[in-house]
């Protein structure tokens, strides 16, 4: 009797002792990440409830949450949200609380229907979302440039050169707006977060430091925030950090023919592990930047980055953190050459792919003759959505959209001879034959 009271004391004991501990760096910037509201609102709450107004119809539907979701291409939030989809969140307007956005906005996304923090948003509109928000409102607000040109990537190097032009190198807001160089034709597409572990520069430029916490802040420039609230959140931000360095990429969750793969993996070691690196028990990565000319992607987002962005980054705040070296104090924006060559972790569950997102499925990446030229797909993320053979998006190719069709149907087309939407270059799968092919795929299957 005492002894079975003695267990039962032992194990109550258990579970308590664990939620007493101080909680990791990594687990707080997770939590920070989830119930802080880093970028300040813009649109009342009631925003969120009139939003449907806005979409030609007569009644509120019945299912309006899960509505909302599909027609921005937001996800349900894994984490308590107050009941508003992930990237959507309560937030400081300049009266009162409102909603605004976060960083799983485009961070948050989605693989076979299940929301995953850390997996980049391939579904989302946020013009539609700011331009519908304020539109709900009564609000006149206008966007200052394309948010989106094309469904599922979103123009966010353009956000950051956009907002440093209204602000000091101190971050104070200054009302004489100075051109960065701002280009709204970039067409990014989100990385996954799991991969930032593995780089030493970071961005698919590769300009900077990936050990750099502040450049991690530019979407708090928003113009209610204060300079002295960019150095109160560095702390939080850097708990964040180890955040995303801590996080895993998903497994691939079929079968996959372990012989095919084998042979992949040989024909990967050949072809492409120099840019790529290699994967496993000792896995390395070679952090190589490809010059625009050799890897012939698409040039946009390259050339969106001016060197004057880059000279008034290097100067502000946020280039200014200290590294606890005497000899480099602080990460500079550098000049790079091209486009990074991504780790490929995962990457089964990462498409579309390329910095534009203009391929929507691995064997696209492997052959560009078999790219689709003007395509759209479902945006939806469920099991009948995802090409198993090919391995990512299933599209549909489609005529190219009339200047008649509404802006949000048209965003869902993506057209490759636009520009930042081109997808041309990255050759280096064309020589092999289809088996080959495959068999490379079956081996990305398993990374
Ligand atoms: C509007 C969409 C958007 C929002 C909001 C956003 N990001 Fe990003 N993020 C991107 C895109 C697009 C890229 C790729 C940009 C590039 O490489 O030039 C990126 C790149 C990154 C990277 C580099 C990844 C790598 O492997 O190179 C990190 C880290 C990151 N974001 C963290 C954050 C954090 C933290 C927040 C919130 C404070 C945030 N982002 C908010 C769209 C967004
Ligand atoms: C000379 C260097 C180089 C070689 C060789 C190379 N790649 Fe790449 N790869 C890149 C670069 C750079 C990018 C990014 C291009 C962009 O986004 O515009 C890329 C992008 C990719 C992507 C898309 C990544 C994403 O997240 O969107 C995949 C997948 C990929 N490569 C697979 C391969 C495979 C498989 C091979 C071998 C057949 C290969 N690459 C050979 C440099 C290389």
């Amino acid at each position: 009797m005492i002894r079975g009271s003695i267990l039962i004391v032992l194990l109550m004991a258990g579970p308590v002792a664990a939620a007493e501990r101080e909680p990791t760096p990594a687990e707080r910037g997770q939590r920070a990440l989830e119930t802080t509201a880093f970028i300040k609102g813009f649109w009342p709450k009631s925003s969120y409830d009139n939003a449907w107004k806005i979409w030609g119809l007569k009644e509120k539907p019945a299912d309006y949450a899960a509505k909302f979701r599909d027609r921005y291409g937001l996800h349900e939030a894994p984490y308590e949200n107050d009941g508003y989809p992930m990237g959507l969140r309560k937030a400081d307007l300049l009266l009162g609380k409102g909603l605004g956005i976060d960083c799983m906005t485009c961070h948050g996304g989605s693989i076979f229907g299940k929301s995953v923090v850390g997996l980049g948003n391939h579904a989302l509109d946020i013009e539609a979302l700011f331009e519908e928000m304020a539109a709900a409102a009564n609000s006149p607000a206008k966007v200052p440039f394309a948010f989106t040109n094309v469904r599922g990537t979103t123009e966010a190097g353009p956000f950051a050169v956009y907002l440093l032009g209204y602000r000091t190198d101190d971050l104070a807001l200054t009302p004489l707006y100075r051109d960065l160089g701002l280009h709204d034709d970039s067409c990014e597409d989100t990385p996954a977060w799991w991969l930032l572990k593995k780089k030493k520069t970071m961005y698919h430029l590769g300009a900077t430091d990936a050990r750099s916490v502040r450049s991690l802040m530019q979407f708090m420039m928003h113009p209610l925030t204060t300079p002295s609230e960019f150095k109160k959140a560095e702390p939080q931000f850097r708990d964040v950090q180890k955040y995303l360095l801590s996080l895993e990429s998903p497994k691939y969750p079929f079968a996959f023919d372990a012989k095919k793969a084998e042979g992949g993996q040989k024909l990967f070691a050949a072809n492409c592990a120099k840019c790529h690196g290699t994967y496993g028990d000792t896995p390395t990565y070679p952090d190589r930047i490809v010059p625009l000319d050799e890897i012939g992607t698409d040039r946009k987002k390259f050339e969106s980055l001016e060197p004057k962005f880059a000279k008034a980054y290097s100067k502000s705040w946020f280039a200014k953190e200290s590294t606890g070296s005497w000899f480099f104090p602080r990460y500079p924006m550098r000049e790079t050459e091209g486009y990074q060559a991504p780790p490929l972790d995962g990457i089964w569950a990462t498409g579309p792919y390329f910095h534009n997102g203009s391929a929507p499925t691995l064997d696209g990446v492997l052959n560009s003759r078999a790219r689709p030229k003007m395509f759209t797909r479902s945006y939806r993320t469920d099991e009948a959505d995802f090409d198993r053979d090919k391995v990512g998006w299933k599209v549909t190719e489609v005529p190219a959209p009339k200047a008649s069709d509404e802006a949000i149907e048209r965003r869902k087309v993506y057209d490759t001879t636009k520009p930042g939407r081109g997808n041309g270059g990255h050759t280096y799968g064309d020589k092999l034959t289809a088996e080959e092919r495959a068999a490379v795929i079956e081996y990305l299957k398993t990374l």
